[in-house]
Formats: C-alpha cells, structure tokens, sequence
C-alpha cells in the first residue's frame, strides 16, 4: 500500500518533449476532477481553468511564456486562474490543485510541466485566452503524450527531516 502511493506520486516528473497527438477531453476531465479534490481555506476553492486545445492557440501560448516554449508541440493547455485579490490563501490553494492536475496526468499515462506565472507574466498571457484583469493567471501547464521517458524520483534526504522539532 504505502509503496504503491510513493510510485503514484513519484511518477510525476515535468515532461518538456510531446508527440504532438491530441489529448483525449476524458482524460483532461478526470485531472480536472483531481484538481477540485484539493484542499482549500475555508474551503473558498478560488480555482477555476482555462483548458486549450487548439493546435495554433497552445502554440501562442507557449510562445508567449518565456520558459514554455517546449510545449508548442503539445496537446492541449490549462490555465489554473482565479480572483487572487483579497484571498490571502490564494497561492496556496492555486498551488495544491495544480499539483494534484499534474499528478493525475501523469498517472493517465501523459505529460506536463507546471510553467511558472508572476505578476511580470499576466499581461503575456492574458489576452491570449481573454482573462479580465481581475483574474489571476496562476500557472501555465502544457499537456500531451509523452515523447521523453523519466524515471520516478522521490528527492528524498534525510537530513531535512526533524524528527520531533529543530
Ligand atoms: C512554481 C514552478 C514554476 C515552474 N516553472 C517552470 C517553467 O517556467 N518552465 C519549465 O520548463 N519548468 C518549470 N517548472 C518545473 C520545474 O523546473 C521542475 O518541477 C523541476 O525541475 C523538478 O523536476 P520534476 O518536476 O521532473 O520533478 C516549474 C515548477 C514550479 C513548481
């Protein structure tokens, strides 16, 4: 049991190389559904998504991201965004639902990479996908069918750990 959550977890890796093969809506649905499984202050759950799957549009996006342009080949995007202002938990939340998209994509067997969004980043990306200037762009996540391999990784070091405090 425990080894079995250890090899679901750890089989999230970021994927940069796609095949270029569409993503299937089901499969996007079913992370979307991991997603809203996250926990939320006070349960607000501020996310909401912004899933592209036209070819020109992924490409648009990804060009506009600095450090995405691997995935122009990819097959679909999502955009986790929502009402940032005024939600001091927002991060936070934004952060657990992405992480638990990523996680289910890569146990359906596809790839992603969470692309990191800033203030800097907002007025890239929004106009591209027609998000108001009081919606916040949290992350930009391509997705396909992987074209690279990556072993599981767990990262774990021991001398990080304190058992029972500092
Ligand atoms: C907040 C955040 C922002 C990131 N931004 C980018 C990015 O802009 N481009 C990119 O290729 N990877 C980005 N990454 C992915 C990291 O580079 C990656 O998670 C790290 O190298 C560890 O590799 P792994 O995800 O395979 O475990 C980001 C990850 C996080 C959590």
């Amino acid at each position: 049991m425990t080894s079995e959550v250890l090899e679901f977890i750890t089989r999230r890796r970021s994927i940069r190389k796609f095949t270029g093969a569409p993503v299937p809506r089901e499969a996007l649905v079913t992370a979307l559904q991991a997603a809203m499984a996250a926990p939320s202050a006070n349960t607000v759950q501020p996310w909401e998504f912004i899933m592209v799957t036209d070819k020109e549009k992924i490409k648009e996006l990804c060009l506009a991201h600095p450090y995405a342009h691997f995935g122009v080949n990819a097959g679909a995007v999502v955009i986790p965004f929502g009402k940032k202002e005024g939600y001091k938990w927002f991060t936070h939340d934004m952060a657990a639902a992405t992480e638990n998209f990523l996680l289910a994509i890569a146990n359906l067997g596809l790839g992603a990479t969470w692309c990191g969004m800033d203030d800097a980043r907002q007025d890239l990306i929004r106009p591209l996908v027609g998000l108001p200037a009081d919606l916040y762009a949290f992350a930009l996540v391509p997705i396909g069918v992987p074209a690279e391999k990556k072993p599981p990784h767990t990262q774990y070091e021991e001398s990080k750990v304190h058992w029972e405090g500092y």
